[in-house]
């Protein structure tokens, strides 16, 4: 029964790792940048070498991919039942379009690294600013759980649960 499943550790682990990881994505993007300008620009060779971004970056990959194999052969909680059908398909869309981004990013970013072509990098940045808005939502919709719904959403997330006792496996 679904409404039985609980997040695991591990989802609950890979849910925080990956918050942090993305804030440093977003922080500290400007070596990146400059790298990737001075390659369009000719100032250094046209040619891929490690970057911090580009290795945290492909660690998100491969823990969304695990995350993703997690979730479908885990599942996931039911949507409270007092939520209103309308906010639950927002939050299934955008539990789907992050899954979608944190494997499509880490793609079109290393495509246009390796290759050194420009359509895959611009495809990253558009990217890069819808996550950042599908992040503000979300945010938005855990906090209203809370304090408008009072349901246990926020609790069952928590990276508590995963040192309590009873909590999560
Ligand atoms: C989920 C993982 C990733 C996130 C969240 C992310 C995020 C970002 C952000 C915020 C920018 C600045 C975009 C802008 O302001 O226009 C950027 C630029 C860039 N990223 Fe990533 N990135 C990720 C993974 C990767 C990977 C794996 C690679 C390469 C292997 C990569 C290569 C690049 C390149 C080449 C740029 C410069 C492109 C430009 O300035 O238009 N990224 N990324
Ligand atoms: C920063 C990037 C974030 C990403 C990419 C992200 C991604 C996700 C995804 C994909 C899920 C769905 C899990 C599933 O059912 O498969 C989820 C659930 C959840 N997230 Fe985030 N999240 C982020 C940040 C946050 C933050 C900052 C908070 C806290 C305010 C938060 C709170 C939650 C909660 C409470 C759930 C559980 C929702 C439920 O049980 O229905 N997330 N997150």
């Amino acid at each position: 029964m679904q409404n039985q499943i609980e997040y695991s550790r591990t989802q609950i682990a890979l849910h925080w790792a990956i918050v942090v990881l993305l804030l440093g994505q977003y922080l500290l993007h400007g070596g990146i940048e400059a790298a990737w300008a001075a390659r369009m620009e000719g100032s250094i060779p046209n040619e891929p070498f490690p970057n911090p971004h580009t290795i945290v970056g492909l660690i998100i990959f491969v823990l969304a991919l695990w995350r993703v194999g997690l979730r479908v052969r885990h599942g996931a909680p039911a949507l409270p039942e007092k939520e209103p059908a309308g906010l639950k398909l927002v939050a299934k869309a955008v539990h789907l379009a992050f899954y979608a981004l944190l494997i499509g990013m880490p793609i079109s970013g290393a495509v246009a690294w390796v290759a050194g072509i420009a359509v895959p990098a611009d495809v990253h940045g558009v990217a890069a600013k819808i996550l950042l808005g599908l992040i503000a939502l979300h945010v938005v919709g855990a906090i209203t759980q809370k304090i408008w719904f009072k349901t246990d959403v926020l609790i069952r997330m928590s990276p508590k649960r995963m040192w309590m006792k009873g909590g999560a496996r």
